[in-house]
């Protein structure tokens, strides 16, 4: 509640890093975001981002396909409905950072959904937001590399908790 409370005094989140999402980044981050999926109306371009994000992260985590019931065929339905979740979880995780009780909530749940699963660390995490950040610099006009490596960082430390590494 006390860090709550200072996090809304300072219009920061603080990263166990020392960095912090200010509210103007986060605004920032939020308008790019909402730019992105504007841009990308139709579900079958959201997939293809969503393919992207997925396509980088299995590069640098061979054993992650492995952990999805439907393997590494991004191409395939099963995957394009993991990827609508990701998305929404992701658009939640985005659009909640200016409400810091909001984005805790949020990333609890999503962070409960993966400590369950075997497999799943805090580095596919990691590599999870680098993904991420490398698709979005490629679709954003004035892409803030800060912004959005301080403010995805918020919505990953949460998502991690308690995750191995
Ligand atoms: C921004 C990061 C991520 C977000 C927002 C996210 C979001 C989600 C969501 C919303 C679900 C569905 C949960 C459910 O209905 O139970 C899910 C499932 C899952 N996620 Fe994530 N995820 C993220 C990163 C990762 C990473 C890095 C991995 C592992 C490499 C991973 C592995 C899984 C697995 C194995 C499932 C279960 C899939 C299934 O059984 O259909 N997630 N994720």
């Amino acid at each position: 509640m006390q860090t709550s409370l200072a996090v809304v005094l300072l219009g920061c989140i603080a990263l166990a890093s020392g960095r912090c999402c200010s509210e103007g980044d986060a605004d920032i981050v939020i308008k790019q975001w909402a730019s992105v999926m504007n841009a990308a109306v139709s579900g079958e371009n959201r997939v293809v981002i969503g393919r992207q994000i997925f396509n980088s992260l299995f590069l640098k985590q061979p054993a992650a396909p492995a952990l999805f019931p439907y393997g590494s065929d991004l191409d395939g339905a099963e995957f394009g409905a993991q990827m609508s979740r990701v998305l929404s979880g992701l658009s939640n995780a985005i659009n909640s950072l200016t409400d810091d009780d909001l984005n805790v909530s949020i990333m609890d749940h999503l962070n409960k959904q993966h400590v369950v699963r075997d497999g799943v660390t805090a580095a596919a995490m990691k590599d999870m937001q680098v993904s991420i950040e490398d698709t979005l610099k490629q679709l954003v006009t004035d892409y803030n590399d800060d912004a959005w490596h301080d403010c995805l960082g918020v919505a990953i430390e949460r998502i991690s908790v308690g995750l191995p590494a």
